[in-house]
């Protein structure tokens, strides 16, 4: 998937800077350091483009980068970062909560879990979060390449035994690392592109 241009729309700290107009966007979300700004890299074929580090907590404010012109890649801080304070944690909380429910209450959610470490309380939460909203989240298990081959097919089923066991749910694993599932997650990404331009 060659993608020719993708670049920083708007950086939002506050509710006024979300980006409300009719072009879709695409967010993702998951817990702190997970590797949700690698992934979004991964997919555009950008190193740099989306800020990336080992320190958790590195993206603290809700990134729009528009793609092709036509739609949205919404980077949003990680959940579950310990070393934020309350003060701060409740900000951001407000301001995600701002974006999902009023903002772009249309966007497509993508869901990182951690492959190696497996779906987490929070990861449950958060996953129920979005279903009580009516968004079903398209799940990522991604750093898959920190797993051996035979270890894969029982973390895919203990990410989808914690979801909830949803039969829709769509999973895929992923890794921003060697470029695996970019292409499945890609096809997912497309539909939905192209199914709210027509809609
Ligand atoms: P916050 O913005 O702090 O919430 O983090 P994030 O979810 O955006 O994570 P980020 O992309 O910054 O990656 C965190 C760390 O995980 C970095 O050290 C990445 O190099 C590493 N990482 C991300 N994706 C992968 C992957 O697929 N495989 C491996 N092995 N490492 C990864
Ligand atoms: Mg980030």
């Amino acid at each position: 998937m060659k993608i020719d241009t993708a670049r920083v729309y708007r950086t939002a700290f506050v509710a006024a800077d979300l980006v409300r107009d009719e072009r879709p966007q695409i967010a993702f979300v998951g817990r702190s350091n997970v590797g949700k700004s690698s992934l979004l890299n991964r997919l555009l074929g950008r190193k740099g483009l989306a800020r990336t580090s080992s320190t958790p907590g590195r993206t603290r404010s809700i990134n729009f980068f528009l793609i092709e012109e036509r739609f949205f890649f919404v980077d949003l801080p990680g959940y579950g970062y310990a070393k934020v304070g309350k003060g701060e944690r409740a900000k951001w909380a407000k301001l995600i909560d701002t974006y999902f429910a009023h903002a772009f209450p249309g966007a497509l959610v993508v869901m990182l879990i951690d492959a190696k470490v497996g779906a987490t309380k929070l990861d449950e939460q958060a996953y129920a979060y979005f279903c009580d909203r009516g968004i079903s989240p398209v799940v990522v298990a991604t750093k898959i390449d920190r797993l051996p081959r035979g270890k894969r097919m029982s973390a895919m089923k203990q990410v989808q035994v914690v979801l909830g066991n949803r039969e829709e749910m769509t999973l895929i694993p992923f890794s921003a690392t060697t470029g695996e599932g970019a292409q499945d997650l890609w096809g997912t990404l497309h539909r939905y592109v192209n199914a709210e331009k027509t809609a």
